[in-house]
């Protein structure tokens, strides 16, 4: 991890409140896996006080993407960047997914399950299981399923780069507006009552209730889960105690700095 300048190559609104950003930084592609984030600085001059942590999209040749929704004032500032500037990030920060490589290449079928902008993570990490084990995700006995939910269509995100990777998209929308009505929870118990038997790990982000209605869904089929959380934060390496989320083990664990993907056993949810 290290503070560096990076030039923006580009910032593009790719949907109502949504944009994509692209970073050039050397150090962030070599340094950075599936599941971490970085800590941007959204205005300079201090009206923007803190950081804003945002998961890394994509992990390219010559630096990182970036993928956040407009919600407020930082993100709201990022969005007015254009190509040719510079931010200041710390970065890579917190833990990622945990892919084993050998266990995935052996393993059958994975399923990856995002609630709105919770895919925007997902989506190095489907790149990363699909190349690490040079997966044939076509092929019958193997598959990556992504499981997108969000509030309406306008909110369901990188669709087309996820099956351009070979995965199998199921969407679900709270409207109904796109794919199927309900909430994507439904999705995964759809799911998992035909292909049970062969999944082998369900990797999800999104906001809490889902993540904790997965880690129950998971545990009641005895399918390992791993779930990235996005808590509030302020410092972003562990040292402000701002981000706890309640252990099993007891006792708090830091989103930032022991997350902010956790195996869901790990959290009293
Ligand atoms: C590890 C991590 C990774 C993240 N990755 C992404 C990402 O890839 N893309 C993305 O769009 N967002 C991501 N977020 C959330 C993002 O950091 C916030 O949306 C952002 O900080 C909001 O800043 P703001 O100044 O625009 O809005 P604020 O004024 O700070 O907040 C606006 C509204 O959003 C709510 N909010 C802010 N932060 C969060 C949060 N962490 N969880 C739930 N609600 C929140 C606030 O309560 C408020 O209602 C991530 C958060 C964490 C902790
Ligand atoms: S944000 Fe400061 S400890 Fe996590």
């Amino acid at each position: 991890m290290k503070q560096l300048k990076a030039k923006i190559i580009g910032n593009k609104r790719i949907a109502p409140d949504f944009y994509k950003m692209r970073l050039a930084s050397a150090y962030l592609a070599k340094n950075s896996k599936p599941g971490q984030f970085v800590e941007i600085e959204c205005s300079k001059g201090g009206e923007i006080f803190l950081r804003r942590p945002l998961g890394v999209h994509r992990i390219l040749n010559d630096g990182i993407e970036v993928l956040y929704e407009v919600v407020g004032p930082g993100t709201k500032s990022l969005s007015a960047k254009t190509a040719g500037e510079y931010i200041d990030i710390i970065g890579p920060l917190g833990n990622g997914f945990f892919v084993q490589r050998t266990a995935y290449s052996a393993q059958r079928t994975a399923a990856l399950v995002a609630g709105g902008v919770g895919v925007a993570p997902l989506v190095a990490l489907a790149e990363t299981l699909v190349n690490s084990s040079k997966l044939i995700v076509h092929s019958k006995r193997r598959k990556l399923y992504v499981l997108i939910g969000a509030c309406k269509k306008g909110h369901v995100l990188c669709v087309n780069d996820l099956k351009k990777l070979g995965a199998e998209v199921v969407v679900y929308t709270e409207d109904g507006s796109l794919g199927k009505k309900g909430l994507i929870t439904q999705g995964l118990t759809s799911l998992l009552s035909t292909i049970n038997y062969e999944l082998s790990t369900i990797y999800a982000c999104g906001p809490y209730p889902m993540l904790k209605a997965i880690s129950h869904i998971a545990d009641s089929s005895g399918i390992s889960c791993q779930v990235s959380m996005e808590e509030r934060m302020a410092c972003g390496v562990g040292v402000c105690l701002g981000c706890p989320v309640k252990a099993k083990s007891g006792g708090y664990k830091m989103v930032c700095k022991d997350g902010p993907v956790f195996d869901s056993k790990e959290i009293a949810w």
